[in-house]
């Protein structure tokens, strides 16, 4: 399946249920640079001759930062890049947002790609146009908004990924399904990682779907006005967890998406759904409780870029597949996380 999608900031060119060797029909390798991570390069450089180069960068968050893009900025002038070579990223979201990036700001902009190899980069960070790179503990600080020219899906490469990065992945996936979509909800309860890992076309299936919700949602709000903020579902406590505790980012998402429903339980929301999303984030090998400390986690959130100053726009959950955005005062998120810290999700 393939379709195209145009953004205010681009057409980009979605190709599923694809191989990487059909990569030639849409570039020239020989005009292309490949930018991949250490571990993506080790198992798949086979795949990458015949093109102009292949630019390695280290593997992990820590290396999306500024040393990394002039690492890669200096290497594209070794190898003579110009305005119209292109840039392919080959690898987890960390390699999909800072391909990005540089494609973005070299030369003003030269064209680029991904081929995302990490389930979190297939079903979410490499759809969007958002790229960036971090600074310091803020995440993201530096990026912009641009369309790649194409996406291209191979779940091949899912072959070789760690069972914990499966998992990450999935709370992302999660997350489409709590927003938007009770029958992928439904779904995910009657499956587990094991199922979509024995078959490609359930795994396919999956991708799509999550695809289709988030450019459903920034084809609507592309430079996150308004709609594109529910994305960040689970978002904005888990930022906390994943700066204070150190946690990777799925597992900070799946503890952020308790305390947000534990957060919407004041709203409303029926308590039977926290435990429905609990239980499914457990099958899915993700956290449902964890240690820290209330103070560090709260002066995470007072730096928050959706804060005012009394409280922080939350996602809340009415229930599975609405949701809405509530502006929530920080004494009732220092209650509920001090709560949820206390007693955990079990
Ligand atoms: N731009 C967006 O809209 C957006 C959305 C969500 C997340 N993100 C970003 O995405 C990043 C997280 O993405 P991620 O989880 O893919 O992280 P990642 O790129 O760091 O990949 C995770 C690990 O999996 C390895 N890996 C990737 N593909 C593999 C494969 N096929 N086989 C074996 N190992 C493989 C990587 O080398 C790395 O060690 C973060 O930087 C986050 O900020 C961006």
């Amino acid at each position: 399946m393939q379709y195209s999608v145009s953004f205010p900031g681009g057409t980009a060119r979605y190709l599923f249920n694809s191989s990487f060797e059909q990569i030639h029909q849409w570039l020239a390798p020989a005009e292309c640079i490949i930018v991949t991570d250490s571990n993506v390069a080790a198992l798949y450089n086979h795949l990458f001759s015949g093109y102009k180069a292949v630019i390695t960068v280290p593997t992990g968050e820590v290396h999306k930062n500024f040393s990394t893009v002039l690492s890669v900025t200096q290497q594209l002038l070794e190898h003579k890049a110009h305005r119209k070579t292109f840039l392919l990223g080959v690898g987890g979201g960390m390699v999909t947002d800072i391909t990005g990036f540089i494609a973005s700001v070299y030369m003003r902009g030269v064209p680029f790609g991904y081929i995302p190899t990490s389930l979190l980069g297939m079903v979410d960070a490499s759809i969007g146009g958002k790229n960036g790179i971090n600074i310091g503990l803020q995440k993201n600080l530096l990026g912009t908004i641009s369309q790649p020219e194409f996406i291209l899906f191979d779940t091949h490469f899912l072959d070789t990924l760690p069972a914990s990065e499966w998992s990450n992945g999935f709370a992302e996936v999660i997350k489409y399904a709590c927003l938007f979509d009770v029958k992928l909800f439904d779904e995910l309860v009657e499956r587990d990682i094991q199922y979509y890992k024995n078959d490609s076309s359930a795994a396919s299936a999956l991708i799509a779907r999550c695809a289709d919700w988030k450019n459903k949602i920034v084809l609507a709000d592309e430079r996150e006005s308004g709609m594109r903020k529910l994305l960040n579902f689970g978002h904005t406590a888990g930022h906390a967890f994943e700066t204070v505790c150190l946690v990777p980012h799925g597992h900070a998402v799946a503890l952020g998406m308790l305390v947000a429903c534990r957060l919407s339980e004041q709203y409303g929301l029926d308590a039977g759904v926290t435990k429905r999303l609990s239980a499914v984030l457990r099958q899915y090998h993700l956290p449902v409780h964890i240690q820290a400390d209330t103070q560090q986690l709260m002066d995470v959130l007072h730096m928050d870029k959706k804060r005012s100053a009394t409280g922080i726009d939350f996602i809340i959950l009415k229930d599975i597949g609405k949701a809405e955005i509530q502006n929530v005062a920080f004494e009732t998120i220092r209650q509920v996380i001090q709560q949820f810290i206390n007693a955990g999700d079990h």
